[in-house]
């Protein structure tokens, strides 16, 4: 016996099974192991509610499995209906039942209703207890997603699926909610999958979490070896926002726009094709004789990106607000010492 809480071995899904187009999910393998919360991390239309989807045993895969506890739950030609899976689904719109108050809503799904003790414990935990006799229209925002997470834990599932929760709430409710989240599926010994398209959602609350893009997982990671190690140009981009930059060989050498590159400890560099580095690590400059051009410029709070095109690519650069440039001025750009970029096929990370 594994203590995995979820096993997906090769899973495969396509809506039409005839169509000869791409696979929506293609070759995915994860596990998620007991009282963890993975997070799910893709661009709009990468195959995230497909998967949970397939999970909530809402859809038959078209090959692979899906195992829960060790039992397995689907595969292309069994599956377990939803109301048997005892997972708990929190949708991006809530999906609470309007006529019900919010004690009815939560008690819907239990089957011996006279069990109040973990009721009474989720409601106090979210701060709903005083609010069990209203209805979900006399609810806030916050307090609507609370509910639908409670009722989704009520019942006594220990594995949770939750789309986008908390993506139609505003900032200060959003990043309350999402630090408590942890804490309700530890007191409820619940492990979970969090679907997400915002990294630094998922980078802060989830103990790993899996980069998707077009129907494939690029890397399963704690947030800490993602932001160190991106095994994939897409997760170099997606996750850490950096510039990807194409790689020319001249001679023995590589040159990327921002001049050599420094191929020391590459044992075979004929392959490396792209370099990945922060918009941080990159030093900008005013000058007369640049062949760079600022094209825009934004402010982030403590920094300033800008937006400059050189040789054909547009950078991003990062500098503090002090380091004024126009847009249409001239400039240089440089990697900066003490920094660090990744050379791709490989991830190999280069120190400077
Ligand atoms: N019922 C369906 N029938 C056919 N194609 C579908 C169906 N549902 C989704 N798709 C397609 O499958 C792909 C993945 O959709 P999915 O909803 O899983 O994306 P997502 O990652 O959840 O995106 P978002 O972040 O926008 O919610 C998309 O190309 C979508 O058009
Ligand atoms: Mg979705």
């Amino acid at each position: 016996m594994t203590n995995d809480a979820l096993t997906i071995d090769d899973l495969h899904h396509k809506y039409n099974k005839r169509d000869n187009s791409n696979w929506i999910l293609n070759e995915i393998n994860l596990k998620i192991e007991n009282g963890e919360l993975l997070g799910l991390l893709g661009p709009s239309g990468c195959g995230k509610t497909t998967l949970l989807r397939l999970i909530a045993g809402f859809e038959y895969p078209s090959k692979g499995r899906i195992s829960l506890n060790n039992i397995e739950i689907s595969n292309r030609t069994k599956i377990l209906s939803p109301e048997k899976r005892n997972i708990g689904m929190v949708f991006q719109d809530y999906a609470l039942f309007p006529h019900l108050n919010v004690l009815e809503n939560v008690l819907f799904g239990l089957k011996n209703k006279k069990d109040r003790s973990r009721v009474d414990y989720l409601l106090n935990v979210v701060g709903l207890d005083s609010f069990v006799g209203r209805y979900p229209h006399e609810l806030s925002g916050g307090q609507k997603q609370r509910l639908a997470i409670v009722r989704a834990l009520a019942p006594g599932t220990n594995f949770i699926l939750l789309d986008e929760p908390f993506c139609s709430l505003d900032i200060h409710v959003k990043l309350k909610l999402r630090s408590e989240l942890p804490n309700i599926l530890r007191g409820c010994n619940a492990s979970g999958l969090m679907v997400t398209h915002d990294p630094e959602e998922a980078m802060s609350i989830c103990d790993k979490v899996a980069v998707m893009n077009e129907g494939k997982i690029h890397q399963i990671d704690t947030p800490i070896n993602l932001l160190n190690n991106p095994k994939t140009i897409f997760v170099s981009s997606f996750i850490l926002g950096n510039n990807i930059i194409n790689i020319k060989k001249t001679g023995s050498s590589l040159m990327s726009c921002l001049g050599e590159i420094n191929t020391e400890g590459l044992l075979n560099n004929a392959h490396v094709k792209k370099m990945s580095i922060s918009p941080k690590f990159i030093s900008i400059k005013k000058s007369e004789s640049g062949i760079a051009n600022v094209i825009s410029k934004e402010f982030l709070g403590e920094f300033l990106i800008y937006k400059v095109s050189i040789n054909e690519n547009i950078l991003r650069v990062r500098t503090n607000i002090n380091n004024l440039l126009n847009n249409g001025d001239k400039c240089s750009l440089s990697i900066k010492n003490n920094s660090y970029y990744y050379l791709y096929p490989g991830a190999h990370k280069v120190y400077i």
